[in-house]
């Protein structure tokens, strides 16, 4: 008996033993050198979104189950198959979000928003999850940056959202282009769905498994199906555009005019229809440009969903909205080889030697940063060669060296990093100092 003890013991200490545990399928670490990518472009679509007066708003990561059912549609891929539901202690059926519109109409009925002055123009980012097959580009756990425009049916919202990121895209060094169609109100789409249903059928023999269940379920689906022998059927269908209402048409007119005024890159789609059942009238997705073709997806998916808000509980609320797909603008960055901005810029570096003085720069370091002086160091860097390599890389303008010597002194000696001029100032004139130079 004592022996199996024993024997136990050792199995539990061992960690060898163990098997690695490492992020779930189709989810992935974001490393820092990774994370500087993520960060440039949410800090670029978060201050030209808040100049169009778009403010950010979080809503939880878990909701209903059934917002998600009703908003984005049950019969819907990313209900159906993808959404990562389940029941909750509380025995609570609850999902993590597969997207964020849902969330942010939630959010605007649950608050009232509708008494604010409309629009109401909000904005988020985070994880949504989707359990979709792992492949380049599409990932179970993903990152979106959303804004919504919510209480407003005007057209030249429509082309306001598309412009806005059009332009985040377009700062970042990308070549966005657009597609984009109309989908009409269900109304004028029951016309149109039975046409197709009625064409479809024809081929009934010839269509994917999938695109059978849709012929019943969802018929608008069959017309974005990327298998081949769906897509020879698809190309003889009659077009969305020929059976929209005279409001959506006229609508659609005004949003593509806004769109050319602006001189913006745009092809129409009259297959695209997009996979979330809330859509009504404009659609759009935006690809970068020489990446069209490719498998990869789009960067952005939106349109208008201007009968949302009842099927939440609402009252009747027009909105329009979109999400880029960090992981996908990323990627795409990387290929391109385009560099994230630095996310601060920095004018001094304070370099310390030995220990007292890097005691003394704690306190250095803080009166500096506390007057707005934009000021780093490396408090575990020892040498002062490899300091100011980092103050070099770091482009800073001046490096504040505190020696030794400086302690004794009560000074510090301020470098010019362009010329390697040096100067020793007293330490209760500092401040002064460099703000005065940095002016
Ligand atoms: P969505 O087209 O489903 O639309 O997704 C928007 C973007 O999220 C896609 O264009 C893509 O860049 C990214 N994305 C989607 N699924 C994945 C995935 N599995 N892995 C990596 N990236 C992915 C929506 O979500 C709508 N809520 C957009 C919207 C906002 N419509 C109106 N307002």
């Amino acid at each position: 008996m004592p022996r199996k003890k024993a024997q136990f013991k050792r199995k539990a200490a061992s960690p060898g033993r163990k098997r690695r545990i490492q992020t779930l399928t189709g989810m992935r670490d974001i490393l820092s050198d990774d994370y500087r990518y993520f960060e440039w472009v949410i800090r670029r679509a978060s201050e030209m979104a808040e100049a169009y007066g778009y403010r950010q708003i979080v809503t939880p990561i878990l909701e209903q189950t059934q917002l998600f059912e009703r908003a984005v549609g049950a019969d819907t891929d990313i209900v159906e198959k993808e959404l990562f539901a389940f029941k909750d202690k509380g025995r609570d059926y609850v999902a993590l979000r597969p997207e964020m519109t849902a969330s942010m109409v939630r959010s605007y009925i649950q608050h009232g928003m509708l008494n604010l002055p409309q629009p109401v123009k909000l904005y988020q980012y985070g994880p949504c999850f989707r359990h979709e097959k792992p492949q380049s580009g599409r990932y179970r756990q993903f990152f979106q940056f959303d804004i919504e425009a919510l209480g407003s049916s005007d057209p030249g919202l429509d082309a306001e959202v598309i412009i806005l990121v059009f332009n985040i895209l377009k700062s970042l060094g990308l070549s966005p282009h657009i597609q984009i169609n109309s989908i009409g109100t269900p109304n004028s789409r029951q016309e149109y769905k039975k046409l197709l249903v009625k064409y479809c059928r024809k081929f009934r023999s010839r269509i994917c498994q999938n695109c059978k269940k849709r012929l019943k379920k969802n018929p608008l689906r069959l017309l974005d199906c990327k298998t081949k022998q769906c897509q020879s059927i698809i190309e003889g269908t009659p077009q969305i555009i020929d059976y929209l209402d005279r409001e959506s048409q006229a609508d659609f007119e005004k949003v593509l005019d806004y769109l050319e005024e602006s001189d913006l890159a745009y092809s129409l789609n009259p297959k695209l229809v997009r996979g979330l059942d809330y859509y009504t009238k404009t659609t759009f997705e935006i690809f970068s440009a020489d990446e069209e073709e490719k498998s990869t997806g789009a960067l952005v998916g939106g349109g208008r969903y201007d009968g949302l808000a009842p099927l939440l509980g609402g009252r009747e609320t027009p909105g329009i909205g979109w999400a880029l797909g960090l992981e996908r603008v990323v990627a795409r960055l990387k290929e391109k080889k385009i560099e994230p901005e630095q996310e601060i810029k920095y004018d001094i570096f304070l370099a310390q030697i030995g220990e007292k003085a890097k005691q003394k720069s704690f306190q250095l370091f803080d009166e500096l940063r506390s007057q707005g002086v934009r000021i780093v160091n490396n408090i575990s860097k020892q040498g002062l060669r490899a300091q100011l390599t980092l103050a070099n890389k770091y482009q800073v303008q001046y490096s504040l060296i505190l020696g030794q010597k400086e302690i004794v002194d009560n000074t510090v000696i301020i470098r010019d990093m362009e010329s390697g001029m040096q100067e020793i100032v007293a330490c209760d004139k500092i401040v002064k100092e460099v703000q005065k130079r940095l002016k």
